[in-house]
């Protein structure tokens, strides 16, 4: 049993997270500012302080508090056209805060870390699969930002003896039950289709279909969140020898956005409309990922990764979003004064 504090553990994929090592008997701790989580996707064992990761304050607390043994950094700023317009609040909180996060974990010597980066360090891919050695040319800001951590924490394993696995992670999609994608504004193709099929937007965009892809519609490497999940549980039995490893976390085969929309139609048994645009600045024609490193390194097996199991457990938790009784029996911690 370890002690595990969980940054953004409120939002999309740290909820599942939280909830899986919670499963497996762990004791996680939640930090989230609730500036994109939901306070009822907190596994009700969790404690949980809402509050900020650059308060050093409330970090050196937790830390001390809870004896926590090793950090799964979820939160972040994740909304990639938002960094584009916007970049200075994603280099606050992915770099600054993060940091200062950090010299707080170091002073207190929990040397433990899992990180959640992306595979938008990879920029526009210029052969695919991606593995982890391919070039890392971000072509946005949050990309940047989730780089630029990264090489802080290898530093920070060579120097300080720090054991850090960044996980890169493609499309992270489906739901585990109650905890699904719930992102506003929402951007995620998935959520967006589930939408039109639930009659809250009109139409569904798509931007480009003259990719050089066999629809001519970009193609993506979708990642149930479960198997996410379970690669983080992974690394922790693998985090006693200082270093730092990178891995992307894909399954190594692609979907186009049509057969994306296709799926979600038949799922749903809706129609759905469709509006074609043009095609967005920085948008790569295919993002697939070669898994094989997680797969030899960490055992690591994708299991519910199949399209159609990542719309239908999307859908069902769709249809579940509801005002939830998760909220009771949560454990609520507050700051000593
Ligand atoms: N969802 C994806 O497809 C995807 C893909 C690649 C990487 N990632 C990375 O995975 C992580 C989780 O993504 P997600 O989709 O679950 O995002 P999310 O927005 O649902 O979750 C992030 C959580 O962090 C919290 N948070 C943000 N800033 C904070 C701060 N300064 N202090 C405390 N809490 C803060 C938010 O309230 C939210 O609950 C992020 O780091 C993201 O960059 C996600």
């Amino acid at each position: 049993m370890a002690r595990i504090l969980v940054t953004g553990g409120a939002g999309y994929v740290g909820s599942v997270c939280s909830a899986e090592l919670a499963t497996r008997g762990h004791r996680v701790v939640v930090i989230d500012n609730l500036s994109a989580g939901h306070r009822h996707a907190v596994p009700p064992s969790a404690a949980f302080y809402e509050g900020d990761i650059g308060d050093t304050e409330l970090l050196r607390h937790v830390v001390g508090a809870h004896g926590i043994d090793a950090v799964f950094h979820f939160a972040a700023k994740a909304l990639i056209p938002e960094s584009v317009t916007d970049p200075a609040p994603f280099f606050r909180v992915n770099v600054v805060s993060a940091f200062a996060m950090l010299e707080v974990l170091r002073a207190c010597g929990v040397k433990k870390l899992v990180f959640s980066s992306t595979a938008a360090v990879y920029g526009i891919p210029t052969a695919t699969p991606i593995d982890e050695e391919a070039a890392k040319l971000p072509a946005n800001s949050y990309g940047d930002s989730k780089l630029a951590f990264e090489r802080i924490l290898a530093s920070y394993a060579s120097a300080y003896g720090f054991s850090v696995v960044a996980f890169r992670y493609f499309n992270a999609s489906g739901a585990a039950g109650s905890l699904g994608e719930d992102h506003r504004p929402e951007t995620h193709i998935i959520p967006l289709l589930l939408d039109v099929a639930s009659g809250d937007r009109p139409e569904f965009t798509i931007y480009g279909d003259d990719y050089p892809t066999p629809d001519g519609t970009c193609l993506r490497d979708y990642v149930h969140v479960l198997d996410i999940a379970r690669a983080h549980v992974l690394a922790l039995d693998r985090m006693d020898c200082p270093g730092f490893s990178a891995y992307n976390i894909g399954t190594g085969k692609s979907y186009s956005v049509l057969e994306v929309c296709a799926t979600v139609s038949e799922v749903t048994g809706r129609h759905i409309p469709l509006r074609r645009s043009g095609r967005r600045l920085g948008d790569p024609a295919v993002l697939c990922a070669d898994p094989g490193k997680l797969v030899r390194q960490l055992g690591w097996a994708p299991q519910n990764s199949g399209l159609r199991n990542i719309v239908e457990t999307a859908w069902s938790h769709r249809r579940s979003l509801a005002p939830s009784a998760a909220m009771e029996g949560a454990v609520e911690c507050e700051v000593d004064a």
